[in-house]
């Protein structure tokens, strides 16, 4: 039996297992935290001197992490080692949507977490707590207990317990969630191996927030808070495209109907379509497991949540096209923020890359300024090298990166606010319209400027919902 839980160990250094460990270490000096991962330039970033290198971008994760590390919080690529050493292993590695085989386009790949059950059967010494931090498929847990009894040859030494602990932070305010949960789900079969989880989260977090399920619900529910949440966004977003033709505003719309307390006000803001690595990957995987059990209309219900949300990222290249007199071919267009929401660098699945493409296939020279995206990532999500256009140069199209927003809106036909970054909320538009070339156009996709003042300073503006 354990006597008490003393050494952690987390596979997959990523959005979660980063900032999650660095909290669970600052919460529990008396627990060592390893983080380990395959990825060696991400554990260097982790372990860089300076923090402003950490792997990821998100307010209060630097501070957090220099508190712990060094200390209870070490980051490595000693897998065996740390799997070795821990009493309790927290899975968080990528799940993200296959792409080839069955299922492919919409079930979760689990290679990584197949692998990671294997190596923890394989080094795992005594008895052992394995926690899913990865969001999964229901049922998953069963696959992972058949890996680690087969492959450890149900050596009588060596005993697992699974629990599942879907994490619910969101990118931008991971710390702040993970501090405040507004709850922490905990499932499992065996009541020892919960108290032992739940123990660790009663360093900081108050009884009545910890949740205790089954196996299958806890990790089912994980993908349900997601599709409903992102259900939101597409609906809310569905009524923006009808509040530009009837003359309804969202934001008055959003307001109205938040205020009934039974729909609530928060995750109301119409914008490009939502990204993020999670929210798309998980309902397809939703739309799978619904297909899989034979229930085809509900399966085709979720399936909708995402055609409209792709609908959406097409429909604002459309608009911009159209406004721009029906060309944008040799035009330039200034893009602010590439990030799939503020307060982080993630771009995966970010409205941007899409919405980028399209305008880059239809001719435009793009000037791209994002506070916290590297122009290399913008190169692999783009697919392409950065380029210096001439103007006039109809042949060639392309993209560059900026330095700041007015470098974006340098001599640009348009400018298309894709993130919410807070620097953009505050941005001297009579600045931009000098350096803008007229007509002007500004595209505001997520509504967060004031409409009145960029009249006022001689530039066309189109706002979603509006
Ligand atoms: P990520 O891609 O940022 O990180 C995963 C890490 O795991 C990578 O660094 C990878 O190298 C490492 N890894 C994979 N297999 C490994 C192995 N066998 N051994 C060691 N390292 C290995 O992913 P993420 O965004 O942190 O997401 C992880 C999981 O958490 C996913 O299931 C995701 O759905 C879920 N989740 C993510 C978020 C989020 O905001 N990103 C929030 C809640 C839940
Ligand atoms: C989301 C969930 O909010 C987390 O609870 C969950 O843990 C996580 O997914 C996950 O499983 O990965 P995240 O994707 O980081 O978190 O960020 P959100 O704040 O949910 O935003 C997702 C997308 O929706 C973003 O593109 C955002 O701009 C968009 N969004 C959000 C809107 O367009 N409108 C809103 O009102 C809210």
């Amino acid at each position: 039996m354990i006597d008490k839980i003393k050494n952690i160990c987390c596979i997959g250094a990523g959005y979660v297992g980063g900032p999650t460990m660095a909290v669970i270490a600052d919460k529990c000096p008396h627990i060592q935290v390893n983080v380990v991962d395959v990825n060696q330039s991400r554990i260097n970033s982790w372990n860089s001197e300076d923090l402003k290198y950490l792997p990821i971008y998100e307010p209060e994760l630097a501070p957090t992490v220099k508190r712990s590390r060094g200390r209870n919080l070490h980051f490595s690529t000693n897998v065996e080692e740390k799997i070795r050493e821990a009493d309790m292993i927290f899975i968080s590695v990528n799940t993200p949507t296959k792409i080839s085989g069955i299922g492919a386009g919409q079930a979760s790949d689990l290679k990584w977490v197949e692998s990671s059950a294997r190596q923890i059967a394989k080094y795992a010494q005594g008895e052992t707590i394995v926690v899913e931090k990865s969001t999964l498929p229901v049922k998953t847990a069963e696959t992972i207990k058949k890996i680690l009894s087969t492959v450890s040859n149900n050596n009588k030494e060596i005993k697992f317990n699974v629990l599942s602990n879907p994490e619910f932070l969101a990118e931008g305010t991971a710390i702040n969630d993970l501090e405040n949960p507004d709850r922490v789900l905990i499932g499992g079969e065996n009541d020892e191996s919960i108290n032992y989880l739940k123990d660790i989260y009663l360093n900081w977090v108050e009884k009545e927030k910890i949740l205790t399920t089954n196996l299958w619900s806890s990790e089912l529910s994980k993908l349900i808070a997601n599709a409903f949440l992102a259900q939101r966004i597409s609906s809310i977003n569905s009524i923006s495209a009808l509040c530009e033709v009837t003359g309804a505003d969202i934001k008055e719309v959003s307001r109205a109907i938040g205020m009934d307390s039974r729909i609530g006000g928060k995750f109301l803001n119409s914008g490009p379509g939502f990204g993020g690595s999670c929210f798309k990957k998980d309902i397809l995987n939703l739309v799978y497991i619904c297909n899989y059990y034979g229930l085809k209309k509900v399966a085709s219900y979720w399936q909708k949540v995402i055609d409209i949300n792709d609908w959406q990222q097409e429909r604002i290249s459309s608009i911009i096209v159209k406004n721009l007199f029906g060309t944008i071919s040799s035009k330039t267009i200034g893009i602010l923020g590439f990030s799939f929401k503020a307060d982080t660098n993630d771009t995966r699945e970010s409205p941007a890359i899409s919405i980028c493409k399209d305008l880059i296939v239809e001719g435009a020279n793009l000037q791209i300024f994002d506070p916290q995206v590297s122009e290399d990532q913008i190169a692999i999500d783009l697919e392409s090298e950065p380029k210096k256009v001439s103007e006039n140069d109809f042949d060639n199209f392309g993209w560059i990166s900026c330095n700041d927003i007015y470098d974006a809106a340098k001599n640009a036909d348009a400018l298309v606010i894709i993130t919410e970054w807070e620097e953009f909320k505050k941005i001297d538009w009579q600045k931009i319209s000098n350096l803008m070339r007229p007509p002007s156009w500004v595209f505001d996709t997520r509504s967060i400027v004031n409409k009145k003042i960029v009249l006022k300073n001689g530039l066309n503006i189109w706002q979603i919902g509006n």
